[in-house]
């Protein structure tokens, strides 16, 4: 209860602001003959209640857990969007928008298509960072671990969860492949609705991954820049929380 009501606090906006930024988040609409912002001068006051080693729960994924309902408390749009950054086995970063669908002890997990960019990548290089940017809580939390699929019967499972129009849409997507138009993609989603007018199959190209954490970081934004990191890194069967320099 502790935890809900300092976060509150922060979620109503405790924090300072300068430049064109309200303290409830809002963007305040700037004049127009100032326009374009100049980018260095966008910056926000951090303020935060702390994050002590003394406050957190024994593993990371606890700790996630009492985030995420900040994060849903606070009414986050789409709190469980995460940047998941791939590498090629040859070392070229990427980086793209998905949804965490499922975590627990195991790790966090989310849909989509093995043969795309990413799962490429992590077919070649099985290791993964994933970045939850809750600015307006002033919080971001850093997985960082290993990736296996998702067995094929809890990845059908899930698909099967899913609208109608989002099962289509996985068939009629070749995921980062070229396409020529637009139309090309609608001609392809029309043929795969009328194959399937009803109950389409898992594709075998589609499923989950696994990211199992190694080291977790969560950061609180503070004032002056003087904020809060700590990490989880896993030793063993236990974990060992550090301190991290902002
Ligand atoms: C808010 C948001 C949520 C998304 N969720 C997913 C998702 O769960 N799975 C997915 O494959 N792509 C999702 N995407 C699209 C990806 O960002 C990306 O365009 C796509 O997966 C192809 O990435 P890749 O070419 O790097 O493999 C989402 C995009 C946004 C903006």
């Amino acid at each position: 209860m502790r935890r809900r009501t300092r976060h509150n606090e922060i979620a109503a906006g405790g924090g300072r602001c300068v430049g064109s930024w309200a303290g409830t988040g809002e963007y305040l609409p700037v004049d127009a003959a100032s326009r374009p912002p100049l980018l260095a001068g966008l910056r926000r006051t951090y303020e935060g209640l702390p994050l002590l080693e003394a406050d957190l729960a024994p593993d990371p994924v606890a700790q996630f857990a009492v985030w995420f309902d900040d994060a849903l408390a606070a009414e986050l749009p789409e709190p469980n969007a995460m940047v998941v950054a791939t590498s090629s086995a040859g070392g070229r970063p990427t980086a793209r928008t998905v949804l965490l669908k499922h975590y627990d002890e195991a790790g966090f997990v989310f849909y989509t298509n093995y043969e795309s960019r990413k799962g490429r990548d992590l077919a070649e290089n099985p290791r993964a960072c994933l970045l939850f940017p809750w600015h307006p809580i002033r919080r971001q939390v850093r997985v960082e671990g290993s990736v296996v699929r998702l067995p094929r019967e809890e990845s059908a499972a899930y698909f099967g969860s899913r609208p109608y129009g989002s099962r289509i849409g996985a068939w009629a997507s070749r995921q980062s492949a070229v396409v020529h138009s637009r139309e090309e993609l609608d001609r392809r989603y029309a043929a795969l609705s009328a194959r399937w007018p009803e109950d389409p199959p898992a594709p075998d190209f589609w499923g989950g991954f696994r990211v199992v954490p190694a080291e977790v970081e969560f950061w609180q934004g503070q004032l002056d820049r003087m904020h809060d990191r700590l990490r989880y890194r896993r030793s063993g069967a236990s974990w060992v929380v550090e301190r991290l320099a902002p």
